[in-house]
């Protein structure tokens, strides 16, 4: 899984620090003599290093930092600030968010636009982090038994004939990844799930919703902005909703009834680092249809 490696450091700004380490997602890079190195060749080009670089040492050559163009209201220059400032956080502090916190996290999220304006989501907390050990234990489980059943090459062959080959390309692309993320959480509760946030909050959407899974993301990023905003961490967890999806046990143990459809999951909690930078996005460039 990942891009080719894009990553390059300027040895003589680093200074060692080893916070490019720490954030990157693919353990692509190490301190070595007291420089940071590129030591991987996979990438997710996330620019997470890029990004918390006191130094501005780190580059990722495909990546370009997009700015406003016009002049508008401030308003827009401090948006625009926190949309290209926010990360998505994997590194937390042990301090736990507050009732208070959470609450007013779910108030930006329920100022989401829905469509028909139907207002489904039901918002759960997973206040603490004794509670996201217990959630993260019943995830795991799902992606044991997901692991199991991939490494059997007899269910791997009956599912190319039968069920567009999914397990293969489970195999393919996510087994190993998530082979290594057990054992680590297994051996030293290294949890490469959540990242070690001290809370999470789960959306999902009640029946009658037109539009349910973009009423779910709509509010979901309003809280990873807002959170952002609030000097919170936040980082959308795929993973957990692939689980949840899957395996409506998960759900249950976490408290949400079987007429719900969970939709995002977000990590949350005090982020370790600050990033002084932002990371960057691939270049984009718009088609027009001028009529
Ligand atoms: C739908 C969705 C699912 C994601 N799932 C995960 C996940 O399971 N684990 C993770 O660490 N990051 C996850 N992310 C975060 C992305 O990797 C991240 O947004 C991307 O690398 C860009 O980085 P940025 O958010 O810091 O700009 C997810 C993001 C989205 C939008």
């Amino acid at each position: 899984m990942g891009y080719d490696i894009k990553t390059t450091i300027e040895t003589d700004k680093c200074t060692g620090c080893g916070k490019c380490v720490a954030v990157c997602p693919y353990d692509a890079l190490q301190v070595i003599d007291g420089k940071a190195r590129v030591t991987g060749d996979k990438s997710m080009h996330c620019g997470q290093c890029v990004a918390v670089c006191p130094e501005n040492a780190v580059r990722v050559t495909d990546l370009v930092v997009p700015t406003l163009k016009g002049t508008y209201p401030n308003e827009a220059a401090a948006l625009f600030e926190s949309v290209m400032h926010r990360r998505s956080c994997r590194d937390y502090r042990r301090d736990e968010l507050s009732a208070t916190e959470f609450e007013d996290l779910i108030t930006f999220g329920q100022w989401a636009p829905s469509g028909t304006n139907a207002q489904k989501w039901q918002f759960t907390v997973i206040p603490s982090r004794a509670a996201m050990e217990r959630y993260a234990e019943a995830i795991s489980g799902f992606f044991r038994k997901l692991n199991r059943q991939a490494e059997n090459p007899m269910l791997r062959l009956l599912s190319k004939l039968f069920m567009k080959d999914v397990l293969g390309n489970y195999y393919a692309r996510y087994y190993g990844q998530v082979a290594d993320s057990l054992n680590r959480w297994d051996e030293k509760r290294e949890d490469l799930l959540f990242h070690g946030a001290t809370g999470a909050i789960v959306i999902s959407m009640k029946p009658g919703a037109f539009c349910a899974h973009d009423d779910a993301l709509m509010a979901a990023q309003n809280i990873c902005l807002g959170a952002h905003s609030m000097g919170i961490g936040s980082c959308l967890i795929g993973f957990a909703v692939e689980a949840m999806k899957r395996d409506p046990k998960i759900a249950q143990t976490i408290g949400i009834p079987g007429d719900e459809t969970v939709f995002a999951v977000i990590a949350l909690g005090r982020p370790k680092f600050e990033y002084p930078h932002p990371s960057g996005r691939f270049p984009v460039s718009a088609r027009y249809f001028n009529g």
